[in-house]
């Protein structure tokens, strides 16, 4: 049964995303085969994918709650934390790992005032990290949406988070 939002700290945006995405769900097949394709559309939709959400999918896909969970959580793709405005990703491949990438992630860490995975509180970054981005020549690299930034070092970082606000 679908139950009311849990205070997730997120805005209440609920009520405008579940009719398109049970609309979304409406064109699946039941089961766990459309399961995956249903995540991605909703944490397109959201941006995560919050206990509420899951227990409507679960729901209009006839599936037990414990299962949507377990697939939400097995995946880094997913995640029900509620995004940042730009996210921050951090390639730590070797090439990148060998030319610094993990002080570069300290120095994010420690500007940002948050872990690999999290999101500021005002909601300005989210910062993850990745393998390889296929720009080694540039290592190490860092993401920032979909912008591209090579040879980054603890020291570049400040002026590389004042691009963004
Ligand atoms: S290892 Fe970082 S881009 Fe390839």
């Amino acid at each position: 049964m679908f139950v009311s939002k849990p205070d997730t700290g997120a805005p209440d945006c609920g009520g405008a995303i579940f009719p398109e995405l049970g609309e979304f769900i409406d064109r699946q097949a039941k089961g766990r085969d459309s399961l995956i394709p249903v995540l991605h559309k909703a944490q397109e939709l959201l941006g995560f994918l919050p206990v509420d959400v899951q227990e409507f999918i679960a729901e209009k896909l006839d599936l037990p709650v414990g299962e949507v969970y377990g697939v939400v959580t097995f995946y880094h793709y997913f995640t029900m934390q509620p995004r940042g405005r730009h996210t921050i990703n951090v390639c730590l491949g070797t090439a990148c790992y060998v030319r610094g990438a993990k002080k570069v992630v300290e120095a994010l860490t420690e500007e940002l005032g948050v872990r690999v995975g999290e999101t500021t509180e005002d909601r300005r970054f989210s910062l993850t990290t990745q393998r390889c981005f296929g720009a080694c020549g540039l290592a190490p690299v860092v993401m920032v949406n979909e912008d591209v930034h090579g040879r980054v070092t603890p020291k570049k970082i400040s002026a590389l988070l004042a691009q963004y606000e």
